[in-house]
Protein backbone atom coordinates (compact mmCIF):
# COMPACT_ATOMS: atom_id res chain seq x y z
CA UNK A 1 0.00 0.00 0.00
CA UNK A 2 1.36 3.58 -0.69
CA UNK A 3 0.75 5.61 1.91
CA UNK A 4 1.40 9.93 2.49
CA UNK A 5 2.02 11.00 6.14
CA UNK A 6 2.34 14.89 6.83
CA UNK A 7 1.87 16.34 9.97
CA UNK A 8 2.56 20.03 11.48
CA UNK A 9 5.04 21.14 14.10
CA UNK A 10 3.03 19.60 17.18
CA UNK A 11 3.01 16.10 15.32
CA UNK A 12 6.78 15.28 14.12
CA UNK A 13 8.07 13.29 16.89
CA UNK A 14 4.21 10.61 16.06
CA UNK A 15 5.16 11.22 12.40
CA UNK A 16 8.40 9.93 12.63
CA UNK A 17 7.06 6.85 14.63
CA UNK A 18 4.48 5.98 12.69
CA UNK A 19 6.52 6.26 9.20
CA UNK A 20 9.34 3.48 11.03
CA UNK A 21 5.80 1.30 12.03
CA UNK A 22 4.29 1.68 8.26
CA UNK A 23 7.53 0.93 6.51
CA UNK A 24 8.34 -2.33 8.68
CA UNK A 25 4.89 -3.59 7.83
CA UNK A 26 6.04 -3.21 4.26
CA UNK A 27 4.36 -0.08 3.25
CA UNK A 28 5.86 2.42 0.82
CA UNK A 29 5.50 5.80 2.84
CA UNK A 30 5.96 9.40 1.05
CA UNK A 31 6.56 11.96 3.83
CA UNK A 32 5.27 15.29 2.43
CA UNK A 33 6.30 17.19 5.76
CA UNK A 34 7.04 19.00 7.78
CA UNK A 35 10.46 18.36 9.31
CA UNK A 36 10.88 21.01 11.58
CA UNK A 37 10.05 22.50 15.00
CA UNK A 38 9.29 25.61 13.19
CA UNK A 39 5.70 26.60 13.34
CA UNK A 40 3.25 25.66 10.37
CA UNK A 41 -0.17 25.86 9.52
CA UNK A 42 -1.89 22.21 9.54
CA UNK A 43 -4.36 22.96 6.77
CA UNK A 44 -1.82 23.72 4.47
CA UNK A 45 -0.40 20.07 5.42
CA UNK A 46 -3.55 18.50 5.02
CA UNK A 47 -4.64 19.97 1.58
CA UNK A 48 -1.19 19.01 0.18
CA UNK A 49 -1.87 15.32 1.52
CA UNK A 50 -5.06 15.20 0.12
CA UNK A 51 -4.12 16.55 -3.28
CA UNK A 52 -1.91 13.65 -3.40
CA UNK A 53 -4.70 11.15 -2.46
CA UNK A 54 -6.86 12.37 -5.07
CA UNK A 55 -4.26 11.79 -7.41
CA UNK A 56 -3.07 8.66 -6.34
CA UNK A 57 -5.71 6.10 -6.29
CA UNK A 58 -5.97 3.62 -3.94
CA UNK A 59 -3.71 5.37 -1.95
CA UNK A 60 -4.13 5.99 1.93
CA UNK A 61 -2.98 8.99 4.07
CA UNK A 62 -1.76 9.66 7.78
CA UNK A 63 -2.03 13.46 9.27
CA UNK A 64 -0.98 14.55 13.02
CA UNK A 65 -1.34 17.74 14.48
CA UNK A 66 -1.49 17.98 18.24
CA UNK A 67 -5.15 17.09 18.72
CA UNK A 68 -5.52 15.51 15.30
CA UNK A 69 -8.88 17.59 15.10
CA UNK A 70 -7.72 20.47 12.69
CA UNK A 71 -6.02 18.00 10.45
CA UNK A 72 -9.17 15.71 10.38
CA UNK A 73 -11.53 18.76 9.94
CA UNK A 74 -9.60 20.19 6.67
CA UNK A 75 -9.40 16.88 5.39
CA UNK A 76 -12.83 16.20 5.08
CA UNK A 77 -13.63 19.24 2.96
CA UNK A 78 -11.44 17.16 0.15
CA UNK A 79 -14.13 15.05 -1.93
CA UNK A 80 -13.49 11.70 -1.53
CA UNK A 81 -11.64 12.05 1.35
CA UNK A 82 -12.91 10.13 4.70
CA UNK A 83 -10.47 11.20 7.17
CA UNK A 84 -10.67 9.57 10.34
CA UNK A 85 -9.38 10.93 13.73
CA UNK A 86 -8.92 8.26 16.37
CA UNK A 87 -7.91 7.68 20.00
CA UNK A 88 -8.17 4.01 20.38
CA UNK A 89 -7.53 1.00 18.08
CA UNK A 90 -11.29 0.47 18.34
CA UNK A 91 -11.98 3.66 16.47
CA UNK A 92 -9.32 2.83 14.18
CA UNK A 93 -10.78 -1.25 13.32
CA UNK A 94 -14.12 0.89 12.75
CA UNK A 95 -12.89 3.45 11.17
CA UNK A 96 -11.37 0.93 8.27
CA UNK A 97 -14.20 -1.70 8.49
CA UNK A 98 -17.34 0.33 8.80
CA UNK A 99 -16.10 3.69 7.37
CA UNK A 100 -14.00 3.14 4.51
CA UNK A 101 -11.60 5.61 6.10
CA UNK A 102 -8.91 6.29 3.48
CA UNK A 103 -6.90 9.12 6.04
CA UNK A 104 -6.03 8.73 9.73
CA UNK A 105 -5.46 11.37 11.99
CA UNK A 106 -3.84 11.43 15.12
CA UNK A 107 -3.26 13.80 18.24
CA UNK A 108 0.53 13.54 19.00
CA UNK A 109 -0.79 15.58 22.38
CA UNK A 110 -3.26 13.15 23.22
CA UNK A 111 -1.55 9.76 22.77
CA UNK A 112 1.18 8.16 23.95
CA UNK A 113 3.56 6.08 21.71
CA UNK A 114 2.26 2.64 23.73
CA UNK A 115 -1.43 3.54 21.88
CA UNK A 116 -0.26 4.96 18.72
CA UNK A 117 1.51 1.66 18.08
CA UNK A 118 -2.23 -0.03 19.03
CA UNK A 119 -4.00 2.12 16.59
CA UNK A 120 -1.49 1.65 13.36
CA UNK A 121 -1.80 -2.31 13.83
CA UNK A 122 -5.82 -1.93 14.16
CA UNK A 123 -6.27 0.39 11.38
CA UNK A 124 -3.71 -1.88 9.51
CA UNK A 125 -5.39 -5.35 9.81
CA UNK A 126 -9.03 -4.03 9.37
CA UNK A 127 -10.45 -4.57 5.90
CA UNK A 128 -13.77 -2.60 4.58
CA UNK A 129 -16.69 -4.83 5.19
CA UNK A 130 -18.66 -3.65 2.60
CA UNK A 131 -21.89 -4.99 2.74
CA UNK A 132 -24.42 -2.37 4.07
CA UNK A 133 -21.76 0.12 4.64
CA UNK A 134 -21.25 0.18 1.07
CA UNK A 135 -24.66 1.75 0.88
CA UNK A 136 -23.42 4.26 3.59
CA UNK A 137 -20.24 5.22 2.20
CA UNK A 138 -21.72 6.09 -0.59
CA UNK A 139 -24.30 8.22 0.86
CA UNK A 140 -20.91 10.00 2.66
CA UNK A 141 -19.83 10.54 -0.53
CA UNK A 142 -23.19 11.88 -1.97
CA UNK A 143 -22.87 14.71 0.48
CA UNK A 144 -20.31 16.86 -0.88
CA UNK A 145 -22.01 17.01 -4.15
CA UNK A 146 -25.60 17.74 -2.65
CA UNK A 147 -24.07 20.41 -0.56
CA UNK A 148 -22.35 22.65 -2.63
C1 LIG B 1 -0.99 23.69 17.07
O1 LIG B 1 -0.72 24.41 18.22
C2 LIG B 1 -2.33 22.97 17.21
O2 LIG B 1 -3.38 23.90 17.24
C3 LIG B 1 -2.52 21.98 16.08
O3 LIG B 1 -1.47 21.09 16.05
C4 LIG B 1 -3.76 21.11 16.16
O4 LIG B 1 -3.89 20.49 17.38
C5 LIG B 1 -5.02 21.70 15.66
O5 LIG B 1 -6.06 21.07 15.58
Amino acid sequence: MKYFIAADHAGIKIKEYVKELFVNKGHEVIDLGTNTNDRVDYPDFASKLCRELIKNEGSKGILICGTGLGMSMAANKFEGIRAALCHNEYSAQMAREHNDANVLCLGERVCGLGMINSIINSWESAKFQEGRHTKRVSKINALYMSCS
